[in-house]
């Protein structure tokens, strides 16, 4: 029989169990259910709720039952519907009369919301160490390369000469951001539900900061009806793992990108690609694009949480129930996809003189041809205009700003001097952007010392 099988005549249709049942995927709740289920226990005994010897009995037979299923010592019963009531029936067979008592003063519906809120604790931290882990692999090639030059890019057009250092650094700051969207879940789940009941609290003399003591929660949620029915913390998980993941896809494309034939910047190692079946030369990047293709999946589970929420009346409504797949779901994927890509990241080899080879061409350093009349005085304007004419010449004969003589450039504007050959070089391009942010080699260094302070102060 149904734990709540008292009202019915009839047993549940075939269909329904299979239908509705949740233990297929909620299982993997049972850590948060069973240690909330002690808080719960344990608390009871302390008030006099349930006498004390069966607050004993019932947290003794949960860690018990921990063991075991720890073990793989358990199966799982479809037609016990969901981890709460599993957890439950086992422990009324196992422990007997006093089982029974466990759930005074308890709904299912604070039950999940409080076992959904631990869960999403806990992979919000999980994503904070595996994004640190990404940083500190970024932050340490970066290091290595404050001083490799590479195009930078706007349109997809070369713009002006940037570093490889400079290049990841824009990512580590998109992951910082990250980080923080994680903590700000972590935020979210970071208040104790129990004691909201069903929807309306309970009539029992709860000791609710009690509970949020023993399961270290920082707050008590403050309305019993929220208290069921929010799944915000869900959505801001959803939602940081989306932007994790979107900056994740964003690298990927570069990368596939660079490890053309068209470009070679990048090599990825042959542990992190795949052989055509048909083509014997190739190696492919299917790693990245595979997370750079399970980032709309991830967007699909966010998409999906915020249209089951959307229309839901107060308090709970089992149509909530469909939150765990999408939170599952996507937590799985971001770790493979962190883990996948790390590892990737780690094995990839760059082609410095690829890069700088790169970086010459295109006319990076019109800018800085600009930028140089400045200097001697001319309006930007004006040399904005003197340096489209140069480079259409140089387009026309086929010719880079610094093949011209001085004698041609003169010819353009006067105010050309024989300093204009070093002021043009890349790297001199690169070591006078010292902006704070800039891609200078000391700038670079800065903000990496200042995203490891960061990391060592998580
Ligand atoms: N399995 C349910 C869920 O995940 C647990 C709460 C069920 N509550 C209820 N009154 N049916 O949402």
């Amino acid at each position: 029989m149904k734990l709540w099988g008292g009202r019915f005549e009839k047993s549940t249709d075939g269909m329904v169990d299979d239908f509705h049942s949740s233990i297929t995927f909620d299982q993997r709740l049972y850590r948060q259910d069973i240690a909330g289920s002690i808080a719960h226990a344990t608390m009871l005994g302390e008030q006099g709720i349930i006498p004390q010897a069966d607050a004993d009995c019932i947290v003794e037979g949960l860690k018990a039952l921990l063991a075991d299923i720890e073990a793989g010592k358990v199966a799982f019963a479809l037609d016990a519907e969901d981890i709460h009531m599993n957890v439950e029936t086992l422990l009324i067979q196992r422990i007997g009369q006093a089982g029974k008592r466990l759930h005074t003063g308890r709904s299912r519906n604070d039950q999940v919301a409080l076992d959904c809120r631990m869960y999403v604790k806990d992979v919000s931290l999980e994503a904070v160490d595996l994004l640190s882990a990404l940083m500190t692999a970024l932050l340490n090639t970066a290091e290595q390369h404050t001083r490799t030059i590479m195009p930078g890019y706007t349109h997809m057009q070369k713009a002006q000469p940037i570093t490889l250092g400079h290049h990841l650094c824009a990512y580590v700051e998109m992951f910082r951001r990250d980080i923080g969207r994680f903590q700000a879940a972590h935020r979210a789940a970071d208040a104790m539900p129990l004691g909201s009941g069903a929807l309306a609290g309970t009539t029992y003399p709860l000791n609710r900061a009690r509970v949020q003591e023993l399961l270290g929660f920082t707050s008590l949620t403050r309305n019993s009806l929220d208290g069921v029915s929010d799944r915000d913390f869900v959505l801001d998980y959803l939602y940081a793992c989306s932007v994790t993941m979107m900056h994740l896809s964003r690298f990927c494309e570069e990368l596939i990108l660079w490890n053309t034939h068209e470009f070679q910047f990048v090599e990825m190692d042959d542990g992190y690609s795949t052989g055509s079946s048909i083509m014997p030369q190739k190696k492919n990047p299917d790693m990245a694009e595979l997370v750079r293709g399970k980032t709309g999946r991830v967007y699909g589970d966010l998409t999906a949480l915020f249209t089951t929420m959307k229309g839901l009346p107060l308090a709970y409504n089992k149509d909530m129930q469909e939150d765990k797949e999408a939170l599952f779901d996507a937590r799985d994927t971001l770790v493979k996809c962190l883990s996948v890509f790390t590892g990737m990241f780690k094995t990839l080899r760059f082609k410095a003189e690829n890069m700088k080879k790169g970086a010459s061409g295109g006319f990076t350093n019109a800018t800085d041809a600009a930028d140089y009349l400045v200097k001697k005085g001319l309006p930007f304007r004006e040399a904005h205009e003197v340096l489209g004419r140069m480079v259409l010449s140089c387009i026309k004969e086929d010719r880079a700003l610094l093949d011209l003589s001085l004698e041609e450039m003169r010819a353009f504007c006067p105010l050309f001097a024989p300093d204009v050959y070093d002021a043009l070089s890349l790297e001199t391009c690169v070591n006078l952007r010292g902006v704070p942010g800039g891609p200078a080699p000391a700038m670079v260094a800065e903000t990496i010392a200042d995203n490891r302070a960061f990391l060592s102060a998580l």
